[in-house]
């Protein structure tokens, strides 16, 4: 048994997330902690919403409402919907929570008194019409980088570029469109990443077998250009976690609170004390994750992310966790495998929040099961290139996979047992060649998918799955039991008793994809032998002769030609 930290990137409180954010991070990211669980790992799962920043203030000025209690609706609102969705995080925390403060606090002191800290007179854009200063998505303009002209003065989404605000060419104001910006002064904390570049590369390249994608962009950054650039870590906002805190190593950042990227994956941590705390344990319960001197040193610990989100974890983050073990510090735990993503398209476009193009959370809940979603997204996850999410692609996904195949196999099998031999397992009969040779193939292909999903190969994984579920299909459609119960009933009734125990079977294995499905079956089945199957013929055998069981309600119904191009044509425009 291993110990596996994981943590989705976390999303921004402003606003309910689509469907391109969840498959970005926090559903394949359950994915893979179900995955862990099943077969007997200890997880710990974390998630939390982002609430800081600019991205939370211009959002509460939107919605009229003071940031503090935007936050705290909003943070209920991704809650639920992360039910919803069954994300079974062990703790969905919040990034303004004290524990966050204190933390984000406590590592930057660490980090001044190792001297990677530093204090910069910088220029700032500075909105005469707006009367503050303007730092990160506060503005808006054109990347010098790509030339996409909706980048924000943190970072540009086309490229993934980390930008300065001043870089932005044709800049404007995000919350007034004004242009009539002027430079001004201001001071700022810097964190030091450039002392640590080759730090970062030897940690980078002692990395084996992370995606490429990932070391790609970290390398980018690490070398393009003048390389690595120190980082500015405040910011002249109110609402964040304070610069100037008793004990602080500096002076002067009092009206200042620290950049949200800075404390945003702190929370990763801080969300784990979080959890500690509300189950009522003391500090050591997530220090054993953490903290590698505290007993973290056996824990793998893996991030799930967006691409937009890899510069921060693969430079910054590990920046700040390194930087606090300088001069016999305290050694933080990090990351072993980084996992990252494209971007999901919609239907011929991108998926928008600002401009509120695609389908978000709460509204696919409302005309659909989360398992229907899931299975979708999770088998057209954005991995190698980017994925387009159209509503005939997704039609097609559910008739098929779910209810063509798996759905109707669950609901032949047991039907027919119902009506032959009753609601128990049948007795009698012995396995033919058919079935073991049924249950080689599925043994081969069950081993497939264990390392696609140990490897988090999530589209090679669901095709395994698909797979597994044509195998029965296919079976069934052969060894014949209608057939073979008029002649030789005892042959039928081994070929139910593996074809039942194979929809259990299909329960355990098929839960990580669609939880909800995978209980209702096996509630049906009476069962609650949810072990990992060691060898496909023994677990064919897990339920025997006289169980008693239920025939399911339909598992998942067919999405019609008439549901497919009313959904198409109410999420054609933008959302109200
Ligand atoms: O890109 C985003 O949605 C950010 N809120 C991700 C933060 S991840 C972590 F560092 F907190
Ligand atoms: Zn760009």
């Amino acid at each position: 048994m291993a110990r596996i930290l994981i943590t989705s990137a976390l999303p921004y409180i402003n606003g309910i997330k689509h469907l391109g954010n969840l498959v970005g991070s926090q559903l394949p990211a359950d994915l893979f902690a179900r995955y862990c669980r099943a077969r007997g790992h200890e997880v710990m799962f974390i998630c939390a919403t982002d609430e800081h920043g600019t991205p939370a203030e211009l959002a509460a000025a939107k919605a009229g409402q003071p940031v503090a209690e935007y936050c705290a609706e909003m943070h209920l609102v991704q809650a639920e919907l992360a039910r919803g969705f069954r994300l079974s995080f062990d703790h969905f925390g919040r990034s303004s929570s004290q524990r966050n403060h204190a933390l984000t606090q406590h590592l930057a002191k660490r980090l001044g008194e190792a001297g990677l800290i530093s204090q910069i007179s910088e220029k700032q854009v500075y909105s005469v019409a707006d009367n503050r200063f303007l730092p990160d998505r506060y503005i808006e303009g054109t990347c010098p980088n790509c030339g996409y002209e909706r980048a924000r003065g943190d970072q540009c989404e086309e490229c993934t570029k980390q930008l300065e605000p001043t870089e932005l060419i044709n800049p404007r104001s995000a919350i007034s469109g004004s242009t009539d910006l002027e430079v001004r002064e201001t001071r700022h904390l810097f964190l030091r990443q450039s002392t640590l570049r080759e730090t970062l590369d030897k940690w980078i390249d002692s990395q084996t077998g992370w995606p490429v994608l990932t070391t790609s962009i970290a390398k980018k950054w690490l070398h393009d250009g003048d390389g690595l650039q120190d980082r500015g870590i405040t910011r002249d906002l109110d609402w964040g976690v304070p610069a100037q805190f008793e004990g602080a190593p500096w002076q002067g950042m009092a009206g200042k609170v620290f950049y949200v990227w800075f404390d945003a994956p702190i929370e990763y941590i801080a969300a784990t004390a979080e959890w500690a705390d509300a189950q009522g344990l003391g500090d050591d319960a997530w220090q054993r994750w953490w903290r590698t001197d505290l007993g973290a040193d056996d824990v793998r610990y893996v991030q799930f992310m967006g691409k937009d989100n890899v510069p921060f974890h693969t430079l910054s983050f590990p920046a700040t966790l390194i930087g606090a073990n300088f001069d016999g510090g305290e050694p933080w735990k990090l990351v072993d495998y980084i996992k990252s993503f494209n971007y999901l398209n919609y239907d011929g476009g991108q998926f928008s929040t600002s401009q509120g193009r695609g389908v978000f959370m709460d509204q696919a809940l409302e005309i659909l099961p989360a398992d229907y979603w899931r299975w979708w997204l999770l088998s057209h996850a954005p991995e190698n290139s980017d994925s387009e999410f159209t509503w005939e692609n997704f039609q097609a996904s559910v008739n098929k996979d779910l209810a063509d195949v798996l759905g109707n196999f669950v609901s032949r099998v047991t039907k027919f047992c119902r009506s032959k031999f009753g609601e128990a397992v049948p007795e009698g009969g012995e396995w033919g060649a058919r079935e073991a040779a049924l249950a080689a193939a599925l043994e081969g292909r069950l081993r497939a998918y264990e390392k696609h999903m140990e490897a988090m190969e999530i589209r090679k994984a669901a095709g395994e799955l698909r797979a597994l579920w044509v195998l029965g299909n296919e079976y069934l459609q052969e060894a014949a039991p209608w057939a073979s119960f008029k002649t030789e009933p005892e042959q039928a009734a081994a070929q139910i008793r593996l074809a039942l125990n194979l929809i259990r079977f299909y329960a355990v294995i098929s839960q990580p994809f669609i939880p909800d499905a995978a209980q209702a079956t096996m509630r049906a089945l009476g069962c609650e032998d949810w072990s990992w199957p060691e060898g496909a013929e023994a677990a064919l055998a897990t339920m025997p002769a006289g169980h008693a069981f239920s025939v399911p309600e339909v598992l998942f119904a067919k999405i019609s030609d008439a549901q497919r191009e009313d959904w198409a044509a109410h999420f054609a425009g933008a959302r109200g």
